[in-house]
């Protein structure tokens, strides 16, 4: 089941909102809408965001995502369209219950976030839960918990005037966090921070969605932000949803060339992982494996390097062609364990390719992914990761370019904005 699910959205602000839905449904420009006088803000808006997902709205000012976000919660009515939370349908719902449903199953963080400044810390943190009528004892003991969870516990008891900015957009996340809504909205709740802080922030609610599993749409201008938090990210431009995929998805083909100017900005360092990058190892052997049947192994898959395991098929490190040539002797007896070295790194496949440079750059050895049970799950070679920073992910050997997953819909068959909800890839899940 889908967390929320947003059809044929529309806002239309202005002098006869309906009638210009039904000019553009008709085909008629924007512009051609705003000639009439009417102002169309969100147009033809169709996507799901799945539970546990972070979904990522991002466009350029002015392109519709606050209208877009205050229509998800019922702050805003949509002209035409629905939009539902779970499988309650939250437009046309009655105030008394939209406000239930704000207060309990939604949670909105945004940019400027106004704290009660006579409160204290805790108390603005649990305010949600006292505007639903849960008794101060309860309502502190669970703002005390969200407040640890942001890292602010030792600031319970003092006033918002005496927190930083940072501190007090932290107080703000508590404040949806301690709601228990299964479903936060965030608009810009970020934007107002110094680089550093916000970097922070982005960690944090990283961590926290990890723990907790709420669902996100979060919304921001910030490209970077958005291929960093989102599991998928939706990219709108003057009213409409242009493209919808993962941050991998997008970088590796961005559908027009609006998406790709926006893309040029793009840290790929940091939106690209190990994961993205691999390939597989394909000459693992063991220590106690004699030097000729190993350099026979690399021989057959044109390796230089082996990757050795122990009897659980862990890493232990590795082993290249040069060393056990050096060695002499190249076909006789013994083992390699002699020659097992540490590879150039141990990452994970979660790590970002800014982690990985270091390690590539500077030594000749495999950098190897490892899982949690330290089993290697494939090598980079420094030529995969200069191409996904260079804009072009290496070809894998099935031929589709790292990083783009196999239902990665090709350019030619991605349909017109109009038909957005039939595209495949907004049914699909968060990522890994
Ligand atoms: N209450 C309103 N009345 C009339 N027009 C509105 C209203 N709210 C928004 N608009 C218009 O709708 C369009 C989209 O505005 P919106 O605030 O959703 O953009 P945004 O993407 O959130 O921009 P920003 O990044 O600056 O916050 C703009 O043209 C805006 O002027
Ligand atoms: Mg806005």
């Amino acid at each position: 089941m889908t967390a929320l699910r947003v059809e044929g959205l529309y806002k239309v602000f202005g002098r006869r909102p309906e009638e210009a839905v039904a000019r553009l449904r008709a085909g008629a420009t924007a512009d051609e809408v705003r000639a009439t006088g009417a102002t169309p803000a969100v147009i033809d808006a169709s996507f799901a965001v799945q539970p546990g997902e972070i979904f990522v709205v991002m466009g350029l000012s002015g392109s519709g995502k606050s209208t877009l976000l205050r229509m998800l919660n019922g702050l805003l009515e949509p002209t035409a369209g629905s939009v539902f939370a779970g499988e309650e349908q939250i437009t046309g719902l009655d105030d008394k219950r939209l406000r239930e449903v704000r207060q309990r199953r939604m949670s909105m963080v945004f940019q400027h976030f106004a704290l009660l400044p006579h409160r204290s810390v805790a108390e603005n943190a649990g305010y949600a839960l006292e505007v639903r009528g849960v008794d101060r004892r309860t309502r502190l003991a669970a703002a005390r918990e969200a407040l640890a969870m942001v890292g602010l516990e030792g600031e319970a008891d003092r006033r918002p005037d005496e927190l930083s900015g940072g501190m007090q957009q932290r107080v703000g996340l508590a404040r949806a966090l301690a709601s228990e809504a299964e479903i936060l909205l965030m608009d810009e709740a970020f934007s107002a921070l110094d680089p550093l802080i916000r970097r922070e922030m982005q960690d944090q609610l990283l961590d926290l969605q990890r723990r907790l599993g709420r669902t996100i749409v979060f919304i921001t201008h910030d490209l970077n932000e958005a291929m960093r938090l989102g599991d998928r990210v939706a990219i709108m431009r003057s009213g409409r949803i242009v493209r919808t995929g993962t941050p991998e998805d997008i970088l590796a083909d961005p559908g027009d060339d609006y998406v790709a100017r926006f893309l040029a900005d793009v840290d790929r360092s940091r939106v690209y992982t190990a994961a993205d990058v691999m390939t597989d190892a394909d000459t693992v052997v063991h220590a106690d494996d004699s030097p000729s049947a190993v350099l026979a192994a690399l021989g057959v898959h044109g390796d230089t390097s082996a990757l050795v395991v122990d009897d659980r098929g862990g890493l232990t490190g590795v082993v290249t062609e040069g060393d056990l040539r050096d060695a002499g002797r190249p076909g006789g007896a013994g083992t390699i364990a002699a020659h097992v070295r540490p590879p150039a790194a141990r990452v994970a496949a979660t790590d970002p390719l800014a982690d990985l440079l270091g390690p590539v750059g500077t030594s000749d050895l495999p950098v190897v992914v490892v899982d949690d049970e330290g089993h290697p799950s494939g090598v980079v070679h420094p030529g995969a990761v200069l191409a996904a920073l260079a804009g072009a992910p290496a070809e894998e050997a099935d031929g589709r370019p790292a990083g783009v997953p196999v239902d990665a819909v090709p350019v030619d068959a991605v349909p017109a904005p109009e038909r957005i909800d039939e595209r495949p890839e907004l049914a699909g899940g968060p990522r890994g």
